[in-house]
């Protein structure tokens, strides 16, 4: 009897949708830049450190942005000619422009495809744990707003962020808290397939017009 209830529980819990395979980095480096891929800068609002990485990046010390608390650095969105290949190899990079803002997801076969704006964020909350991204109330893909008592509050939480086209015209977006949560605006998407799960929030980008330098005429 008692095993037949654990097997079924173990059943229920394989069937259960899963992330796919999403590098959060703890750790970074001061400077991802190539010089070579289009930029956003993320500016760390959040009062401690944090790490913004592509979700399939291979190695933090190198390939993930460290961002001290107060701190603005730029982050490259890097695109790649085959959109499942992001790594080895086989993995072409392509340049990339404003166009790739956005993060632009498909999953098949249990793996997802994420495209050079979709990231993992982490900042600290001190003694070793973490945020992640969130967002307040329950009801997505909109957030509650008038919150008065964050410890309170309902929560939604994300795999992941979107460096939304939003950045387009001023190019920054923030990393501040909300409760123990890096906060996101609002949900731009759940995939669910083939009991893969992927749920990305939004930063919070400046919002106007770049009235600054000229277009570059190439
Ligand atoms: C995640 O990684 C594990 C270990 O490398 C692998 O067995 C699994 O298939 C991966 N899952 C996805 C959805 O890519
Ligand atoms: C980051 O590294 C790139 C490539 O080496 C370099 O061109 C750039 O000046 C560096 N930026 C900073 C702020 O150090
Ligand atoms: C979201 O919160 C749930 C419940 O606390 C947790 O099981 C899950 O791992 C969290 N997901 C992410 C992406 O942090």
């Amino acid at each position: 009897m008692a095993s037949r209830y654990l097997r079924a529980l173990a059943l229920l819990s394989l069937a259960a949708a899963q992330e796919p395979n999403i590098t959060r980095c703890t750790s970074g480096a001061a400077n991802i830049t190539t010089g070579k891929a289009f930029h956003v800068q993320v500016c760390n609002l959040f009062g401690a450190t944090c790490y913004i990485n592509h979700p399939y990046i291979q190695d933090c010390a190198t390939e993930s942005l460290e961002i001290l608390s107060g701190e603005c650095k730029l982050y490259p969105i890097f695109e790649y000619v085959d959109k499942w290949v992001r790594s080895g190899a086989s993995a072409v990079e392509e340049l990339s422009t404003q166009n790739d803002l956005g993060c632009t997801e498909f999953i098949s076969d249990g793996k997802a495809q994420l495209s050079g704006a979709c990231a993992a964020v982490q900042c600290s909350l001190g003694g070793g744990a973490w945020a992640g991204p969130g967002m307040t109330g329950n009801s997505p893909p909109t957030r509650e707003t008038g919150v008065t008592n964050t410890a309170t509050a309902a929560w939604t939480n994300f795999s992941i962020v979107e460096i939304s086209d939003d950045a387009k015209q001023l190019k920054n977006v923030f990393l501040y808290r909300t409760g123990d949560y890096v906060a996101t605006t609002r949900r731009t998407y759940t995939w669910s397939t083939g009991g893969v799960t992927l749920s990305t929030g939004k930063l919070p980008t400046s919002n106007g017009n770049n009235y600054g330098a000229l277009a570059c005429l190439v």
